[in-house]
């Protein structure tokens, strides 16, 4: 939520801010600004409602003059969408310009206090709050930026990553976090503050990631300096990262989306490489032959997560407890922090998350830890909060998502799901030889059979131009396709608006069967028609022929029964069970995207929504 992007060095600031803003635009798009401090005592705040292009627009005749500003796209939390409410925000004085994502629980009480001191507001964010109660300590305790900032933060209750920028200081940037991201850029002489890294890594790829709590002074022609809130100086650390140019562009694709589709047996491919050994037939995590005894000494395991990550996690559910025979509760993060959760001793939590900074992910983590759990993360972005916070984990390597909508990020937590109860479970002797080789056998041609499914992309256009008139679908799954029904659900809601609701399959006579009629289209994911289950799904799709419903069936290759009964059906590959989720999300990603097209929808930035969700 919200993007920040900061630059200080010998370059002109406003083209590389407003590139980072782009970059970052995937993170919230209501509104945008930018701060720029020239060399002739001027702090220029440029901001407007809408996309970035729109601020640009808006800038075409402005003094873009500074070689240090700061930046900012919005996803709005306090205060509706418009110019007033866009970041950056003055101070009083209009000497300081801040930027902020997060949210400060405690501005209310805050913006009492500076209002019985005389300090008026322009805008009805939190934000404002905190660059005006700078500038009270600046001029009531006759300090300077950086300490006023500090003494600032510890009165603040709530999440921030914030970038100040001072008039009349055109070398000083400051920037601080806690429980939100910030990564800062090390140049040749040149720093640049971002939410993450794809804003920086086209300047360098040397980055300092920065730790709750954590205050950074950049100051031209001197070393960065860290401190803590307490003024303790810190030692920064630089890392190296790989990530290319290419990982965060379009690469040709229309849609960051359907890039990113078409990639996941790219990124699955990166996602088992060096843990699946093709010629041993065995699977290889780190983080289970050193944590190994966890999971043999553990009664249960825990999994939270939010959006499409809880989804893959209810797949991990059912591959912990067929594989490992371990019991596995699993939870949104936002119930499981708040309900006072039991924790047994020897639980491990897994947290699942793409992003690494969603606020109710890393709330539920911070409190399982306290009360003595083990944290397991499984997480896309390097360096991230939660892979910080974790005591240890499996990244998911799927390379950059910047789509809002997840898709590959889902196929490579699945897939490390599969892995790691694979690995928990040969350990454990929990499955027998030769169902262990078999699965991996099918993990290593799972690529192969994706790229199948992508030769009927025609196929699945021509069905979603015939679908853009519903108002509502019904997906049906059972078993491993429970979730990925709701995953094709979820999917479709975000990007198109059309209304949409997973359930398992058996569970439409409890209810949702009211609902069916000739307008009604229906998703049913029956993959395996030599499952248990088969037969009942068949059952379930007969009621709805029954009642003239429409059925698109997702079925295996040769498939003759679930098939006979739907309207239209998507093929795919014959695979084990447990797998059947990496390939049946397939055809439910791109029908998603394709009906989106059609109905003219933004699919890479879909309205109110935001990449990754810090706040809660
Ligand atoms: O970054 P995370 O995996 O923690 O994000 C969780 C959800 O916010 C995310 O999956 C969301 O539901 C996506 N928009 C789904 O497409």
């Amino acid at each position: 939520m919200c993007g920040i992007v900061g630059y200080l060095g010998n370059k002109q600031a406003f083209d590389i801010l407003i590139k980072g803003l782009h970059r970052l635009e995937y993170r919230g798009y209501d509104s945008a600004g930018v701060a720029l401090v020239d060399n002739n005592g001027n702090l220029n705040v440029y901001k407007t409602k809408g996309k970035v292009n729109n601020l640009e627009q808006y800038c075409k005749d402005k003094n873009i003059n500074g070689t240090v500003g700061i930046a900012h796209t919005r996803w709005a939390t306090h205060g509706e969408p418009n110019d007033k409410n866009a970041h950056p925000h003055y101070s009083q004085s209009k000497n300081l310009a801040i930027i902020h994502n997060g949210i400060i629980e405690n501005y209310l009480t805050l913006k009492t206090f500076l209002i019985s001191k005389g300090y008026e507001f322009k805008s009805d964010t939190d934000t404002e709050v905190v660059v005006q109660f700078i500038e009270y300590i600046m001029q009531s305790q006759k300090c300077d930026l950086y300490s006023a900032v500090t003494h600032t933060l510890t009165q603040l209750v709530g999440a921030y990553a914030i970038g100040v920028v001072e008039r009349n200081n055109p070398n000083l940037l400051i920037a601080a976090r806690k429980a939100s991201p910030l990564i800062v850029g090390v140049g040749n002489n040149e720093y640049f503050l971002g939410s993450d890294a794809s804003p920086i890594i086209e300047y360098t790829n040397k980055v300092i990631y920065i730790n709750d709590e954590q205050v950074v002074k950049i100051e031209r022609g001197k070393e960065i300096e860290i401190h803590d809130l307490k003024n303790v100086k810190l030692q920064p650390v630089i890392n190296e990262i790989s990530l290319s140019l290419d990982d965060i562009e379009k690469g040709g694709f229309e849609h960051f989306m359907l890039k990113e589709i078409f990639e996941q047996p790219k990124s699955l491919s990166l996602c088992m490489n060096g843990r699946l050994n093709k010629e041993l037939n065995e699977i290889k995590l780190s983080a289970i032959t050193d944590f190994g005894d966890k999971f043999d000494k553990c009664q249960r395991i825990v999994i939270t997560a939010c959006g499409t990550s809880w989804h893959a996690g209810l797949i991990g559910k059912y591959l912990f407890e067929n594989l490992c025979r371990i019991p596995v509760e699993i939870e949104v993060a936002s119930e499981f922090r708040y309900r006072d959760p039991v924790i047994l001793p020897n639980d491990i939590l897994i947290a699942i998350s793409q992003s690494g900074e969603t606020a109710d992910t890393l709330a539920a983590m911070e409190l399982a830890k306290k009360q003595g759990a083990f944290v397991f993360g499984i997480c896309n972005v390097i360096g991230s909060s939660v892979a910080r916070m974790t005591d240890t984990g499996v990244y998911t390597h799927a390379g950059p998502e910047i789509g809002v909508a997840s898709t590959k990020a889902f196929t490579t937590q699945v897939a490390v799901l599969v892995m790691t109860a694979l690995a928990v479970a040969k350990r454990k002797n929990s499955i027998k030889d030769e169902e262990y080789h078999s699965i991996i056998g099918e993990l290593s041609h799972i690529e192969e059979k994706i790229n199948k499914i992508f030769q009927q992309v025609d196929h699945i256009k021509d069905i979603s131009k015939i679908f853009t008139y519903a108002k509502n679908f019904i997906y049906l799954g059972r078993g491993y396709n429970y979730p990925v029904a709701m995953e094709g659900a979820l999917k479709l809601k975000e990007i198109s608006y059309i209304h949409a609701e997973g359930y398992p399959a058996a569970e439409m006579k409890h209810g949702p069967i009211a609902l069916i009629d000739e307008e009604m289209p229906t998703v049913v994911i029956a993959p395996d028609n030599t499952n248990h289950l088969y037969q009942k799904v068949l059952s379930n799709v007969q009621e709805v022929k029954a009642r003239k419903g429409r059925i698109i069936a997702i079925v295996c290759e040769g498939d003759d029964g679930v098939a006979k009964n739907a309207d239209y059906t998507i093929e795919i590959p014959k695979t084990v069970a447990c797998l059947s989720p990496l390939l049946t999300v397939i055809p439910l990603q791109l029908l998603s995207y394709y009906i989106a097209v059609a109905k003219g929808r933004n699919v890479d930035q879909p309205r109110n929504l935001a990449k990754s969700v810090t706040v809660e």
